[in-house]
């Protein structure tokens, strides 16, 4: 979920709604806006659907105000419903609570002190905030008070990010967080609090980091922050230096298409930021390399789309830096930490940052006392920031919800600091440059991929994805990129499992992609190919040059083996976004899913 709030000398709502548009990355079955304006009165507007759908279900309601909060939701305690959207007011319509986040003990709360109170939704933020009013009402607390108290009463695995407002006091918010980021930012228009700097750079690029269990009482003109203990603290903003336009899609139609596009880009630059002129190493920390070299083992941990960049990074970890990897999900780790090395050392991937079941795997093992490096796009997020190391991805803001130049970004870092760590003779920066070179061949024909993707998908209810070694490693996330954004069920398969079992869903049609780029194992990828042919699948097989056959598909420029994932990934990302549209479905908004999850 994402959260906006503002109070300032001007009117407010405009930029509330283009804040919450900035932040659909993190949600957006529902949304809601608080608006106050003092004595004239307030309005509180919740819609199911888009910001959009909000946007006019305000837009004949004349609202004014010069303070307000906004939230858009990705549900997780009840449905998607208006009852269910933020944000959440009293039974009086006292306070107004925006929340990200999951209050593990609401249940027991609710039975405890709001035995009588008529509840109105399904969700763990409205047992807050009738709390916060019965503190206040009640105890007569203050509304900071009462806020104090109702966080002190929160399970300690509760993750939460809070804006509240009180109608008595327009113009002041309340805002506190544990393990889901927040920031408040400044300027002489007035002050906002935001889930991510992004959404608000319109009014400022001056922001104050908020840290867990910490208070901040957020006015036009002044910013008030408190520590854990209650005791009144100074800290800086700092000034973050991107621009607003990065994050606009220009001519594109999708953000997909266009951050499909960047690629070649990101990739070149990955290679001149990583490497001098004279072809060393720079902006790695050497105590970053030390560290890992000093580790008998090491451990990737990741979620969905970063998870699959892991599996591809291994590879480089094993033969070029000669140090045994292993690939986890986080949200497994989290909760069945495997038997660790003596010496292990953890990589986080992730484009935003953020992702919760990740960052409890970084908590867990901080407190063990284990070197960790994060590798992100994000910089600045809670990954980042909480790890004791940290690399940039450099890939620019990344919006659409299926992820595609995070992933090929990861794999560069990946190769990149295994190569730092090893001594391969590949001429890594030069050959980093050939793969930006074939990757945008590739994208200049993507028309290629519209044919395919219309052909062999429409109207399918399922696919396949098949490959060996490397190849295999990035079918699960072609399979997961055609799946989640066309609904097509697709699986990615090792080639070599299939006749063990799911051999036996191929039917007449049935459309098998085979990713064919390793020479070790093509003529056993042909035998898997053969195979599902003779039971009537329709192959399509994505080939190099070097192991290509009459009738294949699709024929992949060359580079460097170890670093074909970078360039067989393309098809698959145009391909899964041709079949999407061809399906009139929104490529960049999936139903059910959230860009950057901060729940776990
Ligand atoms: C969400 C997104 C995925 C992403 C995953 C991990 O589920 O929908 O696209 O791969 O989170 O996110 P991260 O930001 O940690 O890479």
């Amino acid at each position: 979920c994402g959260i906006v709030g503002f109070t300032s000398f001007n009117q407010v709502l405009p930029t509330l709604l283009k804040g919450l548009e900035k932040l659909e990355y993190r949600g957006y079955d529902s949304a809601g806006v608080y608006v106050n304006d003092g004595d004239q009165g307030d309005y509180l507007v919740k819609e199911t659907g888009r910001v959009a759908d909000l946007e006019r279900a305000t837009e004949d309601k004349n609202i004014r105000g010069t303070s307000g909060i906004a939230h858009t939701r990705w549900a997780t305690h009840g449905g998607v419903s208006v009852e269910n959207a933020h944000p959440h007011a009293s039974e009086d319509g006292r306070f107004y609570l925006a929340h990200n986040g999951v209050i593990e003990n609401y249940d027991e709360l609710r039975d405890t002190y709001l035995q009588g109170v008529k509840l109105h939704s399904q969700t763990d933020t409205e047992v807050a905030v009738q709390l916060i009013d019965k503190f206040a009402k009640e105890e007569n607390l203050s509304a900071v008070d009462a806020f104090k108290k109702m966080i002190a009463l929160l399970d300690g695995n509760s993750a939460y990010a809070f804006l509240l407002m009180d109608r008595q006091e327009p113009g002041v918010m309340y805002t506190a967080k544990k393990k889901s980021p927040l920031l408040i930012g400044v300027s002489d228009q007035g002050n906002v609090v935001t889930s991510d700097a992004a959404a608000m750079l319109d009014v400022t690029h001056d922001f104050i980091e908020l840290m867990d269990d910490e208070v901040a009482i957020v006015e036009k003109d002044k910013v008030t922050l408190f520590n854990a203990q209650g005791e009144p603290i100074t800290r800086l903003p700092f000034h973050l230096d991107i621009d607003a336009a990065e994050t606009d899609k220009g001519v594109y139609p999708y953000y997909m298409l266009k951050e499909v596009d960047e690629q070649a880009i990101v990739t070149r630059t990955l290679s001149q930021y990583y490497f001098d002129d004279e072809n060393n190493i720079q902006n790695i920390d050497t105590k970053i390399i030390d560290a890992m070299k000093a580790a008998d083992r090491l451990y990737i941990v990741a979620a969905g789309t970063s998870y699959h960049a892991g599996l591809v990074g291994k590879r480089y970890f094993e033969q070029w830096a000669k140090i045994p990897t292993e690939v986890h999900i986080s949200s497994e780790f989290a909760y069945d930490q495997p038997m660790l090395s003596q010496k292990p050392f953890f990589i986080f991937l992730s484009q935003s940052g953020e992702t919760a079941d990740s960052r409890e795997v970084l908590d867990n093992i901080t407190k063990q006392g284990y070197p960790t490096l994060t590798i992100a796009n994000v910089m600045n997020s809670t990954l980042t920031r909480e790890a004791d190391f940290a690399l940039p991805l450099l890939a620019g803001p990344e919006i659409a919800v299926a992820s595609t130049k995070a992933y090929t970004a990861q794999i560069s870092v990946e190769a990149i600091l295994a190569h730092a760590i090893g001594h391969s003779e590949l001429d890594l920066k030069l050959e980093l440059a050939k793969v930006a070179v074939e990757m945008q061949v590739i994208i200049d024909q993507k028309e290629d991929f519209k044919a395919i993707a219309e052909s062999a998908l429409s109207g399918q209810r399922s696919a396949f994805y098949i490959g060996r070694g490397l190849d295999a490693a990035v079918a699960v996330e072609a399979a997961l990129k055609l799946k989640e954004i066309s609904y097509i069920q697709t699986e990615g398969f090792a080639a070599g499992e299939l006749k063990h079992g799911t051999i036996s869903l191929i039917e007449e049609g049935t459309p098998v992609f085979a990713l064919l780029t390793q020479a070790k194992t093509a003529g056993l990828v042909r035998g898997e190919i053969a195979q599902v042919a003779a039971r009537g699948a329709n192959t399509i097989v994505i080939a190099t040059k070097e192991l290509a056959k009459a009738g294949d598909a699709y024929i992949l420029p060359e580079v460097n083996e170890l670093l074909m994932p970078l360039l067989e990934v393309i098809p698959a990302q145009l391909i899964a976004y041709y079949a999407t549209l061809d399906r009139g479905l929104d490529v960049d908004r999936p139903r059910n899913l959230a860009k950057s999850v901060t729940v776990q």
